[in-house]
């Protein structure tokens, strides 16, 4: 079954505030939360097809039928912009394109729809920053949010709020890395998130929030 997002209604969005209230209308209403987790790895295959002859093998927007729009083209790899974005607002993007972005409701499930989305989400990994990430995280996050980031590590019933299940595709398909930075540096100290910027270094923290993206969608 599908869920809207839009329809998870006023109770999610005031719980979890500014961050995962889509950016427009029309994007509400179009970005539908997957049946099963994404697959980067499918993901490619669609990408290779449909995205490639634009986007470019490295996703920096080298393509060949992209000489036209070159400077209107963003570099996937690019990290101050992929940032700021969320997987959602992606998904709207290629459902419905943006010319000359081509739309590929027409074409596509939304389960590929998510596939390629999360393959694009990959151009910023590097795999010795995410193990560098991942082995933060076990040591000092898995406690609260457990291994698998299901939110139900040994200590989670000791606290007043539930830590974050990073797995909730329709929590974190709305989320960005911006966001889960500010609340791993700050904490959230009322509803017992711990501060983390005397722990950890800003690239420290960078590489835990590259990890927790992992938890969203398969290889
Ligand atoms: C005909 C060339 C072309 C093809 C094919 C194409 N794109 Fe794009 N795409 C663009 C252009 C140009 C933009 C920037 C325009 C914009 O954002 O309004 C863009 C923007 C995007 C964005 C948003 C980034 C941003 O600029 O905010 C995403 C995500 C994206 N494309 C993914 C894909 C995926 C996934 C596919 C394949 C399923 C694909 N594109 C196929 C040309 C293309
Ligand atoms: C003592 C338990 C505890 C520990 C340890 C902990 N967290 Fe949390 N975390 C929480 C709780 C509880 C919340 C939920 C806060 C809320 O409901 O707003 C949370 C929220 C978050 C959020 C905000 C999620 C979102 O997107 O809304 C992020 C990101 C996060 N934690 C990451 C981490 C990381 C990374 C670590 C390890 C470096 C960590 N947490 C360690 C308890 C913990």
């Amino acid at each position: 079954m599908f869920v809207a997002i839009g329809l998870i209604g006023a109770t999610v969005l005031a719980i979890t505030a500014a961050r995962t209230i889509p950016t427009n209308t029309d994007e509400k209403e179009s970005v539908v939360v997957p049946e099963t987790r994404p697959s980067a790895s499918n993901g490619k295959a669609i990408y290779d097809e449909h995205c490639l002859k634009c986007h470019g093998e490295t996703g920096s927007g080298e393509g060949e039928d992209a000489k036209k729009f070159k400077n209107e083209m963003k570099d996937f790899n690019d990290q101050t912009f992929m940032r700021k974005e969320s997987p959602a607002k992606f998904f709207d993007k290629v459902k419905k394109g943006d010319k000359p972005m081509p739309a590929f409701e027409e074409d596509l499930t939304d389960q590929e729809m998510w596939d390629v989305v999360f393959y694009v989400w990959t151009f910023q990994n590097k795999d010795d920053l995410l193990a560098q990430g991942r082995q933060s995280y076990d040591e000092k996050c898995t406690k609260c949010h457990g291994a698998s980031g299901d939110g139900k590590g040994p200590e989670a019933g000791d606290l007043e709020e539930e830590p974050t299940d990073f797995t909730d595709l329709k929590h974190m398909l709305s989320n960005t890395s911006n966001d889960m930075f500010e609340a791993i540096t700050d904490g959230e100290k009322d509803e017992g998130m711990p501060a983390f910027k005397k722990k950890l270094s800003k690239g420290e923290i960078w590489n835990v929030v590259n990890h927790i993206w992992t938890f969203v969608y398969e290889d």
